[in-house]
């Protein structure tokens, strides 16, 4: 029976745009995620996070799931455009005390609130002005960070600055499938950059005015990648410069690796990079997140074979892989889960021992693990997804792996605690544990959701 480390912190996660609802309420701003969900044609059946899961009204009934799931943490995010509308100044008192209820109610629970700083929803106005690929966003950034450390600072002891930034940069400014849907690798890479700073900013910020016991982190999508046989040695390096190191060289090396910025001389000169903005980035952090689905596999395309594009970006949409067009990524063997992504639990014990070699005194947290099925209620009212509970299970013995080889990790939230609304999937994907009906808003727990309050109570994987 696998166990886990004494104190291991067990969790779930959330963020703002795919739970709250309340999109027009209590003063909030709007956000680019607003606006791509109101344009016709970007999201599935036209679904939009206006209701979602109505969290910001049935707030008491879901901290009472989490109680009853037993948990030790939940991770959320923070609207920045709830709290501080049209990224100006002024604090929207509402919005913010919304998230007051929330902290107090996770804490009254015993349950720790770990908060996300920046879960895609940049308010509208900060776009309009340029967006990421902008540096004063990320000037705005660190002040917003510092507003909410002074306001939930003395009750919230783990901070997030960004949520998979790989996401809001190359999906957001460089395929533009998701928010605010541009198509400009050269925007991308000003966007990579501004992260890194605005993470920065922010992580420095936050310290000076947080419990100074607290801790900082932010939340990577990495990307675990295997050439398909040694002569794709070149591809694995140029996706792991663009996916990866482009995030961790900045924030934990201090510096952007030299290969990353040779790669993409074609579409820019980095000269968005001021002296001491490497310096910046490099913020100390207490913990390194590390949300993790599923490996990708690489490989030289030779120009004339057939594609596999298994990026989920064929059929000629843009490509987020800047300056790879002659890498193909490799379909791999199944099973899938319903986005599509195959299921192989390998990747997650590589990635953990790869990032424990890398940086072997940087606590590590699994910030996001989960997956999506096509959930059926069954006659007797209940959820049986057992392919849900036997991809956690697989994950979480890749994690004991990770443990026992050494790795240093130190909590798991899976994604998600209910069905929300799966950014340009809308709520056609459901990540749950817990069901939500998208029409009456009834929570239902699934056979995982049981499951995981077993496992989170034993501290220990069932035999
Ligand atoms: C990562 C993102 O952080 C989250 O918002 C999303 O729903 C899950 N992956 C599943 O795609």
């Amino acid at each position: 029976m696998p166990a886990f480390p004494e104190n291991f912190l067990w969790g779930t996660a959330t963020a703002a745009y795919q739970v709250e609802g309340a999109a027009f309420e209590d003063g909030r701003g709007p956000s680019i995620w607003d606006t791509f969900s109101h344009t016709p044609g970007l999201v599935t059946n036209g679904d939009t996070g206006d209701v979602a899961c109505d969290h910001y009204h049935r707030l008491e009934e879901d901290l009472d799931i989490l109680a009853g799931l037993g948990v030790g943490a939940y991770r959320f995010s923070i609207s920045w455009p709830r709290v501080l509308p049209g990224a100006g100044d002024r604090i929207n008192q509402p919005g913010l005390d919304f998230y007051n209820r929330l902290v107090d109610g996770l804490r009254a629970r015993d349950i720790a609130p770990v908060a996300t700083l920046y879960h895609w929803d940049l308010p509208q106005e900060l776009e309009d002005a340029g967006g990421w690929p902008n540096r004063d966003t990320a000037l705005r950034f660190g002040d917003y960070a510092r507003r909410m450390g002074e306001e939930l600072g003395d009750r919230v002891h783990t901070w997030i600055t960004l949520n998979e930034p790989w996401c809001s940069a190359y999906l957001g400014y460089a395929s533009g499938v998701h928010a605010p849907a541009r198509t400009d690798a050269a925007a991308a890479l000003a966007a990579v950059h501004h992260l890194n700073l605005g993470h920065g900013l922010a992580a420095r910020a936050l310290r000076e005015v947080i419990d100074p016991a607290a801790k900082i982190s932010v939340t990577l999508n990495l990307h675990h990648v295997r050439g398909e046989s040694d002569k794709d040695a070149e591809a694995v390096r140029r996706t792991d410069a663009l996916a990866n190191r482009a995030f961790l060289g900045p924030m934990l090396d201090g510096a952007y690796p030299r290969d990353l910025i040779d790669d993409t001389a074609s579409v820019t000169d980095w000269s968005f990079v001021q002296d001491g903005d490497e310096a910046t980035a490099a913020a100390p952090l207490d913990l390194l997140g590390v949300n993790y689905y599923n490996p990708v596999q690489v490989r030289l395309w030779d120009g004339t074979s057939e594609r596999d594009q298994a990026d989920g970006h064929a059929n000629g949409a843009a490509s987020p892989w800047i300056a790879c067009d002659d890498i193909d990524f490799v379909r791999q063997p199944g099973p899938y889960t319903e986005m599509g992504w195959n299921i192989d639990e390998t990747g997650l014990t590589e990635l953990l021992l790869r990032l424990h070699r890398d940086y072997p005194d940087l606590p590590l947290m699994i910030t996001e693990n989960g997956a999506a099925f096509p959930d059926v209620v069954s006659d007797d009212g209940h959820i049986h997804d057992e392919q849900r509970v036997d991809y956690l299970h697989r994950h979480l013995t890749a994690v004991t792996e990770a443990i026992e080889g050494g790795a240093d990790v130190r909590g798991y939230f899976l994604w998600s605690l209910m069905d929300n609304f799966e950014w340009a999937h809308g709520y056609a994907k459901r990540f749950g544990i817990v069901r939500v009906d998208h029409d009456t808003q009834v929570r239902t727990w699934k056979d995982s959701a049981h499951w995981y309050r077993d496992v989170v109570a034993a501290n220990a994987l069932p035999a």
